[in-house]
């Protein structure tokens, strides 16, 4: 799944030709391009759409799950007998076994189902289960040490790929600075508004399942496996769901766990996780720490990088992330270690490594330039590789230094009187995008209503949306007289909404399966209008032979000519409709108060492409939402762990901080359009640079390099008062 998924390295090269039969309108659209509001918009303000949350079925009990409060331990005795008696309990099950070892504060051991939520919390408190608790690892250093317990009998350590190119000794050999330094990011957690969970409703042997999730299809395959039945006897359903951003791509324990408390009890069952659950347990970003030594010659040219790096994704998922990001270096070597912790384990979370890998490198790109005195903005554009085509970085930095004012980012060190110190950082970004392979049947009604269905989903990006936008398009129709059928496995399979890959692996299959389509419909309706099928367009609610609206017929009269059979295709991706590879880049403005260490972005400035804009209105949104993530990152969010105990802090969304609507900037959005390589996607590209702006701005303001995120005012003080009794700032 998430984890199996190609991020390309360099943007795919330009698509020579269009689709032969179906290219998309590059001239004279009337819907593609148009800023289209969210066709389900009016269903989620108004809360008349149903997430899995919502889900209300006849005889619904409501399940939950007992949980480790270990950081590590052994179980030795789980008795469910007290449970079992509680009032209004129907199932119980252990999910852990007597000698099985839990690894992290939230591992699961035992789970069950009664009438009501409260009835369901009282039954789990009598669940008796005894722990041998184990020695513990809850930080990075502590598990580097060499007398660190084992969090794994193989050790906490696992070496990744050593990658090395050009020639090292003579990169730094050429330096006329080097700069070494290590730079570090947080254990970020996923905080989807809507918990991870579900509905599971059993008939027989038939499994309906309302997910979360961001794939239906690998959910039903999840469920399969997970179960031990027929794939064909399960139903995943998602309407609608609250945000997963890499962390939903399955049943998980808990699905598999809802659907065998729903047959124990043979009524369905509701498993939503809560809030501390989710923290503890709904997957994370790992941490990075990355130790740089890089070398830069007089003229502003980079010669050198040399990192090790290391990272935790908890109790057996690695850390890793790309490194150096984006910028040329001719000689590098980098190491790799993913360290094991104690700890809720990773998962995949929107553009996965690429902020942590930006982090780093945006920082360093910052520092050498001073060592050069030379404008960071110019050093980039001398150290951007050359020979990725569609990369537009250069490109994309000079059109925005110039609408966000560049010119009046003033050198490192904010001096203006009085404790606000303001200042300016850019950071670039790139990503993949690609996607392929989803199925469509579309069918065209004698009414002249028009269904689309198609196994994808839409995990808050706006997917329902471009559906029935490429439809409309392609059958001269307003957006409104399309029903787009989406989020459901009885649906023509697509496949999980992750890696940005939806849009270019959807709309295509739209484009074609609509246009086959209206292809049969035309079969049927040009015998009348005395042309062959072939002449025929569809445009402006209306039939007609191209070029000539007048001959021809209205839209509902051309399907009243169906009679009583309707047009019914099927239809899958194809290539020439979509392509690979976006690239951006950003621009922060911060004000940071040297008192009080509260760091204000006040704007930010995005200058984005995703080939093709199918809606502009649906991509500036993720633009905000991906900055948004990137702001609350750079700032507020850690997952801390006491040392002690191994147990989260702060599992809740008081203490595990986040923004609110005016801790948030002025956000300014440019997309560049690329219709003639067709369409790509555009989900994780703007998270990934933003936090790298701001934390160099924050550096140009206050005059001193904070290498760690978050930016907390704690941090910010403290490095400002050290600052002070070493002598001032320079
Ligand atoms: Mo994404 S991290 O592939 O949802």
């Amino acid at each position: 799944m998430a984890s199996s998924r190609q991020v390309p390295e360099v943007a795919a090269p330009v698509r020579p030709d269009a689709h032969p039969t179906y290219p998309w309108p590059l001239t004279g659209a009337s819907v593609l391009g148009q800023p289209v509001k969210r066709v389900d918009g009016p269903e989620k303000v108004s809360g008349r759409a149903k997430y899995s949350y919502d889900i209300a079925r006849p005889g619904l009990l409501h399940g939950r799950i007992l949980r480790s409060p270990h950081a590590h331990a052994r179980i030795t005795a789980i008795d469910l007998a007290a449970a079992e008696k509680a009032p209004g309990v129907k199932a119980v099950l252990a999910v852990a076994e007597p000698g099985k070892r839990t690894m992290y504060q939230g591992d699961e051991v035992a789970a069950l189902a009664a009438a009501t939520e409260e009835q369901a919390r009282d039954a789990l408190r009598l669940v008796k289960v005894e722990y041998e608790v184990l020695p513990h690892v809850a930080t990075e250093a502590l598990a580097l040490r060499p007398d660190a317990p084992a969090v794994f009998e193989d050790g906490n350590v696992r070496e990744g790929p050593a990658e090395e190119s050009g020639d090292l000794a003579a990169g730094f050999a050429a330096a006329a600075h080097t700069v070494e330094e290590t730079y570090t990011t947080q254990v970020q957690t996923h905080v989807c508004l809507e918990t991870h969970g579900c509905v599971c409703e059993w008939e027989g042997e038939r499994l309906t399942a309302w997910v979360s999730t961001q794939a239906v299809h690998g959910t039903r395959e999840g469920f399969a496996e997970g179960l031990g039945v027929p794939q064909a006897n399960v139903r995943v359903i998602t309407e609608y769901m609250g945000g997963g951003f890499g962390s939903k791509f399955g049943p998980d324990v808990q699905g598999i766990i809802c659907a065998r408390l729903a047959k124990l009890a043979g009524a369905p069952v509701k498993l939503m996780l809560d809030r501390k659950e989710e923290h503890l347990a709904g997957g994370n970003r790992p941490s990075s720490f990355s130790k740089i030594r890089a070398g830069v010659a007089a003229d502003g040219t980079c010669t050198a990088f040399d990192a090790e790096t290391w990272g935790t994704g908890g109790a057996g998922v690695g850390a890793g992330f790309p490194l150096p990001y984006i910028y040329n270096f001719p000689n590098r070597r980098r190491r790799h270690r993913d360290v094991y912790t104690n700890a809720g384990p990773a998962r995949a979370f929107r553009a996965p490594g690429h902020p942590q890998g930006c982090f780093a490198t945006e920082m360093l790109m910052d520092e050498l330039a001073d060592r050069i005195r030379m404008d960071p903005l110019q050093f980039r554009l001398r150290n951007l590789p050359e020979e990725a085509p569609n990369a537009m970085w250069q490109r994309y930095f000079t059109i925005g230094a110039e609408k966000f004012g560049w010119d009046k980012r003033h050198p490192t060190g904010d001096t203006a009187p009085g404790p606000i110190r303001r200042g300016m950082g850019c950071a670039a970004n790139r990503w993949g995008g690609g996607g392929r392979g989803t199925r469509a049947h579309v069918e065209i009604l004698p009414d002249g209503g028009v269904v689309v269905r198609c196994g994808t989903q839409d995990i808050g990006t706006g997917t329902r949306t471009i559906v029935a936008m490429v439809a409309a398009e392609t059958l001269g129709l307003p957006v409104e007289a399309i029903r787009a059928e989406i989020g459901d496995s009885v649906y023509p399979f697509s496949g999980g909404s992750g890696g940005s890959t939806t849009a270019a692996a959807v709309t295509p299959a739209i484009r074609v399966t609509t246009g086959k389509a209206f292809d049969a419909l035309a079969a049927r309706v040009a015998p009348a209008l005395g042309v062959e099928p072939a002449a025929l367009v569809a445009s402006g609610g209306r039939v007609h032979v191209k070029g000539d609206s007048s001959k021809g017929m209205s839209w509902r009269d051309a399907c009243r000519r169906l009679g009583t059979e309707p047009v019914a295709v099927d239809g899958e991706w194809e290539a020439g409709l979509s392509a690979s590879g976006t690239s951006g880049v950003q621009f922060a403005e911060v004000e940071v108060d040297i008192e009080t260490g509260v760091t204000r972005v006040t704007r930010m400035l995005c200058v984005q492409d995703c080939g093709l804009l199918i809606d502009p209105l649906t991509a500036r949104s993720q633009c905000y939402g991906g900055i948004i993530m990137g702001v609350n990152w750079a700032l507020y969010e850690e997952r801390i762990l006491d040392r002690n105990t191994g147990q989260m802090v702060n599992p809740n969304m008081e203490w595990y901080l986040l923004a609110g609507m005016s801790d948030m900037p002025r956000i300014e959005v440019i997309l560049m359009n690329q219709p003639e390589r067709g369409v790509i996607g555009l989900g994780e590209p703007p998270t990934v640079s933003t936090a790298a702006a701001v934390a160099n701005a924050v550096a140009n303001a206050i005059g001193i390099r904070i290498r760690s995120l978050p930016l907390s005012p704690h941090q910010i003080v403290s490095t400002l008062m050290e600052q002070a009794r070493l002598g001032g700032t320079r």
